[in-house]
């Protein structure tokens, strides 16, 4: 393994990453052009990422990272320039809170002030604020404890809760991390649901979505899962879903209905609950194999293929949910550290189960080129968190070759990265071919850039874009291949 490092020490205290925590309230639109370098000729399309775009309302902080309302960051790059807009999905708890300056709703770990009495019998809102595709000729924004919202993907305007036709009904959700299948054109996405009840209670499953590339469910099953587990995300193969069914427990729905505490503050991880992993036949929709592993649980996973009668999955390990204190209380959060990037090999064959560490860093949000997507790839991309002596909030990035080789970029102290975006070039012909994005906060001066990079040397940015404001820490992103943004034409 070798490592090559662009690492900035100081000694002197740097700023925090608290900063990006500020709400971005205004919504803009205009060409950035204060650039640094090149942007590339060969570099055309649009850059969109979801995450929360306020952490407060009027005086009122939320009370988990997840519960901020999702804002859409739009980068369009046509012709070697750039053009910037943001906006926020008009979700009904984005409207109502908007209106009123005050929390309106419950959240995955937010209580509406007041009380149990205001909080009894109510559900989570869905702030739509996690991640987006654009697959069926739609952009859909995403929130694994609700249904998609369809935005325009030219003037980003909210035309509503998106149902499929009627597939997705009103109690099921549909998690953030839907992926594409192979080469199908085909994307797959699940979400948490029921069976029905039995004398224990009710019977959990994943419900598993194909969609076709026109955006129809072709093909719906049911996973029956033994325990209610915090599930965000899975992998797919070229013809297989995986799913890793870990030890982060939900805990009990009874005082959440109750009014009494949120489901955040319920969830915990439990050692005593070993890791699973259930393989599904996508043509099927039937588990076709299953795995069971000591405790562990994964947050979010990169490529997954067949080779042989071994299914490779690439995923983010870890064996504690102390991130969940962080997020529950990110303004006052010390650090906040990723997962172990492991490579799991599910032999189908013998049922055996291996896996091999990728990365000594910790890290998360792996990404990589999504043309490859369940077929053996170059490289997997990820955030990650080193110790620099200073605020340990995602601090750089890597590259991790498939033989294991890694480039790592070390922000200096007081910038803080996020998950790095992989676009091809156009006319890409190799796995590597094309450019990272990483949006970077500049703690020192409260702003933000976009930065590019060459996928294949990730040392130096070839441009990097100032904006005329920060940006929020966001979650995820998509990058499609086309100039989407009507202001950018
Ligand atoms: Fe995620």
């Amino acid at each position: 393994m070798t490592t090559i490092e662009d690492a900035s020490v100081s000694t002197t205290a740097a700023p925090t990453m608290h900063g990006g925590l500020a709400n971005l309230d205004e919504e803009h639109s205009y060409w950035l052009d204060d650039v640094e370098g090149t942007v590339p000729a060969d570099l055309q399309g649009t850059f969109y990422r979801n995450g929360p775009g306020r952490q407060m309302i009027g005086d009122q902080k939320y009370g988990h990272w997840f519960d901020g309302c999702g804002m859409l960051s739009v980068f369009s790059i046509d012709e070697g320039k750039v053009h910037f807009a943001n906006r926020y999905v008009r979700t009904p708890k984005y409207v109502k809170e908007t209106a009123k300056q005050q929390i309106c709703y419950r959240g995955f770990g937010t209580q509406i002030p007041g009380g149990i009495l205001k909080n009894v019998g109510r559900m989570p809102a869905n702030p739509s604020n996690t991640n987006l595709v654009y697959h069926g000729g739609k952009l859909l924004t995403l929130y694994e404890g609700g249904r998609p919202f369809h935005v325009d993907a030219t003037t980003l305007e909210t035309h509503g809760e998106y149902t499929y036709d009627g597939g997705l009904k009103r109690s099921m959700v549909f998690s953030a991390h839907g992926h594409y299948l192979g080469q199908t054109g085909d994307w797959v996405n699940f979400g948490a649901g029921s069976l029905g009840y039995d004398k224990n209670g009710p019977k959990m499953c994943f419900n598993i979505f194909r969609i076709d590339s026109a955006g129809k469910v072709k093909k719906f099953g049911q996973l029956p899962i033994e325990h209610f587990p915090f599930a965000h995300d899975f992998a797919v193969s070229g013809k297989y879903a995986i799913f890793f069914v870990g030890s982060i427990s939900m805990g009990s729905i009874g005082p959440v209905m109750l009014g009494q505490r949120t489901i955040g503050d319920g969830i915990g991880f439990d050692p005593s609950i070993p890791m699973t992993v259930s393989v599904v036949d996508l043509d099927t929709m039937q588990e076709v194999r299953k795995f069971e592993t000591g405790a562990g649980a994964i947050i979010h996973f990169g490529n997954a293929f067949e080779d042989g009668d071994e299914v490779v999955v690439d995923a983010m390990f870890a064996d504690n949910f102390v991130a969940n204190d962080a997020l529950s209380d990110v303004f006052n959060a010390k650090e906040l550290r990723g997962g172990e990037f492991r490579r799991y090999r599910l032999n189908m064959a013998s049922g055996e189960m291996s896996h091999e560490v990728m990365s000594p860093t910790n890290s998360e949000f792996p990404t990589f080129n999504q043309t490859v997507a369940g077929q053996k790839h170059e490289a997997t991309y990820s955030a990650v968190s080193v110790e620099n002596g200073h605020n340990s909030f995602f601090n750089g990035f890597q590259r991790v070759d498939f033989d294991g080789d890694i480039q790592l970029n070390t922000l200096a102290p007081g910038y803080f990265g996020s998950e790095p975006l992989f676009a091809p070039s156009k006319n890409s012909n190799a796995d590597q071919d094309g450019y990272l994005f990483e949006v970077v906060y500049n703690a020192h001066e409260h702003n933000s850039s976009l930065m590019i990079f060459r996928a294949a040397d990730i040392a130096e940015p070839v441009a990097t874009l100032k904006l005329k404001h920060h940006l929020p820490h966001q979650f995820h992103g998509f990058w499609h291949d086309k100039v989407m943004l009507n202001d950018a034409r």
